[in-house]
């Protein structure tokens, strides 16, 4: 068996703020810091050992704050740098820790940097971006941009375009620039020297972009990614911002959009070489959809486990998992994966599945309350620039209707994960005292919310409390062998974690239609004991039953 390191990320869960729909505190229908300060012991009530902000910087929002215009800010929306420094103090007298959202693959085009570096070619500041000259009157290549059709933006003065993977509201860095370089780590060192905690690395293995800007192949968006997404300079560029942050006691959580397992394990694997301490994938965020979200599928079961397992087991004695089943870049889980009609049971074996993986398990705002996605009537209604595109694309290639196209994004679009969070059935799901809050709040917030789970033991939420604290008192969680069981079942995701002698079996169904179960050979369901369900048993030691709706065990063999 790999040996495994202890290390204090290894052993914390993470709550994601999206902070703009977190908690309003001034009646302005926008989410703040002192929003989120007021909900610090709630968030620590979870169990939790650290808050992760997407990002809380200046911002013009065209991508609601991952296109930032001042690093060393705070958004004045969102309050000021001395309100963030009480929640830091609040954060760490609470026994947790706060992580920031670090975005240097781009930044606004409203920064000064980008401003300065389009006043002329001879700017010091030009060079700080990507810029070219086209090719007669096209652009330098094809490349297409995430977000919004071509990847250049001309400028007429200067003659050149400017390179933007996402927005054009987004020119990308020109991280071959070292003093592009030492910029970043300057910011780093600003909120480490603050007391932060360490960052999670905004698509950081975009930032190293192929000698040349050869053409790529072409693709509906985002064409020329190979030729970015894992750039031959990235590794030197990582380990210059890792000796920066190995001087502090904190870590990294690295975004890697289609990086691949392969190349994972290589950036996360402990020794000399390291260059994260975990990788954000999105390969199981892929079980219902192809390449995207957008392209969807039915939820495959099978593809599940098999690419989390994939993970699970290559990391192990290697690297560190990073779990997490929702963030703001993601359509929310129980409408995808789980079920509206079990929407609380179906949460909750959604929960067990990756919550006692081994990795650090992250929970996004709301998820512990199990929202759901919201439908809008209007195209107009939504906010995000890629809903946007992809409207231009769905209406374009495949002439969906606005209606079928907001029909579709109902289930798949990030931005329903980004409406306000339901405190309570009062006004504005008492998420603002304002009229208007910034974004839609979903209908059902009357029934889904805050308080009413607090009150109920049953609730979702004290299921999430259950599993933080069986997690901090159960080291198998952290640090066990993870193996699959039942490999093909279609509707049951079945694993076992092994550590010093002790075995832990994870049992959940993916169906609302009794599944049998037979306790896995070597196992007696009678010797362990049931720590975790989600339905009153009955008769825990029998070793094959029928499962309920969504049902979830956990047994623990001492
Ligand atoms: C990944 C972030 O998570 C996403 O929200 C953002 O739109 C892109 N990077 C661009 O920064």
């Amino acid at each position: 068996m790999a040996e495994i390191t202890r290390k204090w990320f290894k052993e914390m869960s993470v709550y994601q703020i999206w902070t703009r729909s977190f908690c309003d505190s001034n009646g302005d229908g926008i989410g703040d810091l002192p929003g989120v300060y007021s909900k610090l012991d709630y968030i620590k009530s979870l169990g939790v050992d650290a808050i992760w902000f997407s990002p809380i910087y200046p911002t013009p929002n065209a991508d609601y704050g991952y296109d930032i215009s001042d690093y060393k800010n705070i958004n004045p929306e969102f309050g000021t740098l001395d309100d963030f420094k009480m929640i830091l103090d609040g954060a760490h007298e609470r026994g947790m820790r706060v992580f920031m959202d670090l975005v240097v693959n781009h930044t606004s085009d409203e920064h000064e940097w980008f401003k300065e570096s389009s006043k002329s070619v001879d700017n010091p500041y030009h060079d700080y971006y990507i810029w070219r000259k086209g090719k007669g009157n096209k652009p330098p290549n094809n490349w297409l941009s995430v977000f919004e059709g071509g990847a250049w933006e001309y400028n007429k003065n200067l003659d050149e375009y400017y390179l933007h993977v996402f927005a054009k509201k987004q020119p990308d860095l020109n991280m071959d620039n070292p003093k592009v370089r030492e910029e970043v780590k300057s910011i780093m060192r600003f909120w480490l020297d603050m007391g932060v905690d360490g960052f999670r690395e905004d698509v950081i293995t975009f930032i190293s972009k192929a000698e040349g800007l050869p053409n790529g192949i072409p693709l509906p968006v985002a064409t020329g990614v190979e030729h970015y997404k894992h750039g031959p300079h990235l590794d030197e560029y990582l380990d210059e911002f890792r000796a920066v942050t190995n001087e502090y006691d904190c870590m990294t959580v690295g975004e890697g959009p289609m990086t691949s397992l392969k190349d994972a394990v290589e950036l996360c694997s402990e020794g000399p070489n390291q260059k994260l301490d975990m990788l954000i994938s999105f390969d199981h965020m892929n079980a219902d959809c192809m390449v995207t979200d957008w392209i969807k599928l039915p939820f495959n079961l099978r593809k599940l486990k098999n690419t989390m397992t994939k993970w699970q087991k290559a990391m192990y004695g290697r690297g560190w998992n990073c779990l997490y089943i929702e963030n703001h870049d993601h359509a929310r889980i129980i409408d995808r994966y789980g079920s509206l009609k079990y929407r609380v049971q179906s949460g909750k074996a959604l929960a067990t599945m990756y919550f006692l993986q081994c990795g650090t398990p992250f929970i996004y705002q709301g998820q512990e309350i199990g929202m759901t996605n919201i439908s809008v009537d209007h195209l107009y209604e939504y906010k995000d620039v890629m809903t946007f595109n992809n409207y231009r694309l769905f209406s374009g290639i495949l002439h969906l209707s606005e209606k079928q196209f907001l029909k579709l994004s109902s289930k798949v679009n990030r931005e329903n994960a980004r409406t306000p969070v339901q405190w309570n059935s009062g006004k504005n799901a008492g998420f603002t005292t304002a009229d208007e809050p910034w974004f839609k709040i979903n209908e059902n917030y009357k029934e889904i919310n805050v308080e009413a789970a607090e009150k109920d033991e049953n609730s979702l939420l004290n299921y999430y409390r259950k599993l933080t604290k069986f997690r901090k008192e159960n080291e198998i969680v952290i640090y066990g062998e993870y193996n699959l069981l039942y490999e093909n079942s279609k509707n049951l995701f079945v694993y076992e974690r092994l550590y010093e002698g002790q075995r832990l079996l994870v049992i959940t169904s993916f169906s609302e239609n009794p599944v049998k179960f037979k306790a896995p050979v070597g196992y007696n369901l009678s010797e362990g004991e049931l720590v975790l369900q989600n339905y009153d048993v009955i008769d825990p030691g029998k070793n094959d039953f029928y499962t309920k709706p969504y049902e979830a065990r956990v047994y623990l063999f001492k």
